[in-house]
């Protein structure tokens, strides 16, 4: 489906923006957005448009509502962050900040913009691999899962008119991975049976599919874009 407005959260990162590529590609009007100013740098190279607005608040919604003229095509709730400890040493602060981003904000905006999306819109919900549980992650483990509940329950309220899915990569090569300590990464990608660290393209791609007509019969459903990382043991 080309046209009508695509919308992608935490577009400054480094998923973020091979997203957005991707979806001006597919000939959508772009609407990326971030908390970070350099959403605005990535904009311009697209030639889309930014908005800097923090979703955890609801003067942030609101900004996308207002920035987000017309019908909405694609939503690609992509915004997130980790704050990873122990479960045991986790302060509550790092559970509710993490939930908050990933999972509150992502459900907050996406039931915001309900009357906007156009028929056949796509909700994309990114996910991880980590949704299946991963050590020193149980803040993050519970937003990404619950995304997949939020978005399962959606599709079956919204189908025909608007589909929602997630997607679930495994380690992508962005500043969020390159934050991790060397060695902790390197025994990671071990791990993955691709045998190497996905791409923000891989991810990307997956995306712009999921977005597509060619996914029109596809509706609650969760991608794992993760190298085969969660068939491994
Ligand atoms: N990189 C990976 O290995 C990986 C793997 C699986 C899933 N993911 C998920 O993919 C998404 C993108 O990850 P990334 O690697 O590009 O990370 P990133 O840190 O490069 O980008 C995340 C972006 O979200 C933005 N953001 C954070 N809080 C925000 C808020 N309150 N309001 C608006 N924007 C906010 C940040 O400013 C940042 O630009 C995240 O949801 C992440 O959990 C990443």
């Amino acid at each position: 489906m080309a046209g009508g407005t695509a919308i992608v959260t935490g577009a400054a990162g480094g998923l973020g923006g091979a997203i957005g590529e991707r979806l001006a590609a597919a000939g959508h009007e772009l609407l990326l957005v971030d908390l970070d100013q350099a959403v605005e740098t990535v904009a311009a190279a697209a030639g889309a448009r930014s908005l800097v607005a923090d979703l955890t608040k609801a003067e942030g919604v609101e900004a996308v509502l207002a920035s987000a003229g017309g019908d909405v095509a694609v939503l690609v709730n992509n915004a997130g962050i980790t704050r990873d400890a122990r479960a045991t040493k986790m302060e509550e602060a790092a559970f509710a900040a993490v939930i908050e981003i990933n999972l509150v904000a992502a459900m907050r905006l996406t039931l915001a913009l309900e009357p906007r999306y156009r028929d056949g819109a796509a909700v994309i919900n990114m996910s991880s691999r980590a949704s299946l549980g991963n050590f020193g992650q149980a803040n993050y483990s519970a937003s990404k899962s619950g995304l997949v509940g939020f978005g399962r329950a959606l599709a079956q309220r919204w189908a025909p008119r608007v589909r929602v899915n997630a997607l679930a990569p495994s380690l992508v090569d962005t500043p969020m991975t390159q934050a991790m300590p060397p060695e902790v990464l390197e025994k990671m990608v071990a791990r993955i049976p691709a045998g190497r660290i996905g791409s923000p393209d891989d991810v990307a791609g997956t995306v712009a599919f999921l977005a597509s007509p060619e996914a029109a019969y596809i509706t609650g459903q969760v991608v794992f874009a993760c190298g085969g990382r969660s068939v491994a043991p």
